[in-house]
């Protein structure tokens, strides 16, 4: 709005004074759900107060919208080695390239999500905030970096944005309209998980395979949940009480003593190790806390020299209690610095159609040994090792709109997925079978042997057979000489995959992040580049921009 000219007098004072806007942006970078979750719950708290909220992944955002944003909220979450979420990246790169616009009159603030057991933990959203500073922005309030226990900071960061939004518009305190904000029944989510019934548990792999993937089968009767394919599914889990024992064993206290591990609520100090807080991974703000609490110099050393992420990786909490001695002057004061347990999430492996009030899961068994012990995946050895059908374990819906099928049911998709990463494809296809899609699919499987490892091999051929899969490719990396993955037989069949990219295929990887992803996307790129005739960059190019029409989809870890 301009400055008011001519008919001055005739205008409501008012309109003289610059009057905050109540438009609100917040964009999200999610990868897994998180950031999407938050950002629309924060959506709907500004908006009972009387805000106008656009909320957007930022994959959807149009930069060049970005100077007509009075008042932006981000939140985003970091991956990896400090990478951003894949539907954030363009917004990411843009924003740090010479062609962001100057932002003077943007009024920001960042929630950023991340793992403090990660080095670059929380980078992508510092990375925003700082960038958004350079570019002239003012920050409406303080950017909040959040661990993996993340409702109550941000939370708290909402509440913040909402009370400077409000003094910057000249609206005090209006807090009726957040009362009628309360949920009606009992909706089952991350802060109130639904006890799901086990009804089956089995190891998918043959006698004599080195790995263990657990197929799990839980009842959601009576939940009210529902997930389309490409959900996924959180879980708590309960820690190994082997473990437990040997931490208990170290510490002076009665494990029967009390300990309150959040507002009010009461447990023993061997439940609330059991059930209630992180004992297998060790972060550096973990040892910043407990540094002035021991007053070990030994300690205060490895503080000092930069060593930390050297010590914590690959130890736990009876490494570093054996290693420093215990901390606290109460059992109380010992737990209050542990981080809360976080629900591990899983890739859904059903249907809902094909399976009504079940979800199914596919996960790999996480055993090694480290300093001398053997350790153990939290949650997929509960699962392997005493999770039996008849008891239950508490889940959530993770919804996750970066990994979804075509709307069309004739779009073709390609899906790689080895090892436990083939599970959304199991979802996917049942699926489509359900609802007669007719569009071609190409799954690509890998895993170690053939005999003990193809997992879900009948079910892989019946599609086949039935012609709800087209075509399958699978790589056994130790049945031969060489390792062979399925990034080589994408390649062996490089021209067709080729051609259905080019015919409008959706293409889907899940699985591991760091080598497998990382070589599949890599990969992509050879095959566009050469069956394109196109440069490096122009393969590049075509690769961001199937991403950014969300034509390639990653469900990574
Ligand atoms: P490997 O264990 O023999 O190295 C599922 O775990 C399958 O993925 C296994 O066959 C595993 O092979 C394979 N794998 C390991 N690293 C990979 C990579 N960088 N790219 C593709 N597949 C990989």
């Amino acid at each position: 709005v301009g400055p008011s000219t001519a008919q001055t007098g005739t205008l409501p004072a008012q309109s003289t004074v610059a009057v905050a806007s109540k438009e609100v942006t917040i964009l999200y970078g999610s990868q897994t759900g998180n950031s999407q979750g938050l950002a629309k719950k924060t959506a709907k708290e500004l908006e009972s107060h009387g805000f106008n909220i656009t909320v957007l992944s930022m994959n959807d955002f149009k930069p060049n919208q970005l100077k007509k944003i009075d008042n932006l909220l981000i939140v985003v979450s970091t991956h990896g080695e400090g990478d951003p979420p894949d539907s954030a990246l363009t917004f990411y790169e843009y924003l740090h390239s010479k062609r962001a616009p100057k932002l003077h009159n943007l009024q920001f603030s960042v929630l950023a999500l991340g793992d403090s057991s990660y080095e670059f933990f929380c980078k992508t959203g510092k990375d925003f905030d700082q960038r958004l500073e350079e570019l002239g922005g003012t920050r409406l309030y303080q950017r909040t970096d959040c661990d993996v226990d993340f409702d109550e900071p941000a939370a708290k960061w909402t509440e913040g944005v909402l009370s400077s939004l409000k003094n910057a518009s000249g609206q005090e305190s209006v807090s009726e309209a957040a009362a009628t904000l309360q949920t009606v029944g009992t909706v089952y989510s991350r802060t109130n998980p639904f006890q799901a019934e086990v009804l089956e548990n089995i190891n998918l792999n043959g006698r004599g395979s080195s790995k263990e993937t657990r197929h799990l089968e839980l009842s959601l009767e009576g939940s009210g949940l529902s997930f389309e394919p490409g959900d996924s599914l959180g879980v708590y889990p309960e820690n190994d009480p082997a473990l437990v024992e040997l931490i208990l064993h170290e510490l002076k206290w009665d494990p029967e003593t009390i300990v309150t591990v959040k507002q009010g609520e009461a447990r023993t100090l061997k439940d609330a190790l059991l059930l209630f807080y992180e004992i297998t991974v060790l972060t550096k703000p973990l040892l910043e806390k407990v540094e002035p609490l021991l007053a070990n110099s030994e300690l205060q050393e490895l503080l000092r020299s930069g060593k930390v992420k050297e010590y914590i990786e690959g130890r736990d909490l009876l490494d570093f209690i054996r290693d420093f001695g215990i901390w606290g002057e109460s059992a109380q004061e010992f737990v209050s610095v542990l981080r809360k347990i976080p629900a591990r999430l899983y890739s859904i492996a059903s249907s809902l159609s094909a399976n009504p009030d079940e979800v199914h899961l596919t996960i790999g068994a996480v055993r090694y040994e480290a300093y001398d012990r053997e350790r153990h995946g939290v949650c997929s050895i509960q699962a392997a090792e005493r999770l039996k059908p008849g008891e239950f374990l508490p889940v959530f819906i993770q919804h996750n709109e970066n990994f979804k099928l075509p709307n069309s049911l004739e779009t073709p998709i390609i899906m790689v997925g080895p090892g436990t990463g083939i599970a959304p494809f199991r979802s996917f296809l049942q699926e489509r079978e359900e609802i007669g899609a007719e569009g071609k699919s190409w799954l690509f499987f890998g895993d170690q042997h053939f005999v003990t490892d193809f997992l879900y091999q009948l079910e892989w051929q019946k599609w086949l057979k039935s012609g709800v899969l087209t075509k399958m490719d699978i790589a056994f990396s130790r049945d031969g000489d060489n390792k062979v993955y399925v990034q080589h037989r994408m390649l062996e069949h490089s021209k067709e995959l080729f051609e259905w990219l080019e015919e409008g295929a959706y293409i889907y990887v899940c699985g591991d992040e760091k080598n497998m992803a990382h070589d599949v996307h890599n990969t992509l790129i050879d095959i566009i580049q050469k069956e394109g005739g196109l440069s490096r960059q122009l393969a590049e190019e075509y690769v961001a921009s199937l991403q950014q029409q969300k034509r390639y989809q990653r469900d990574v870890y």
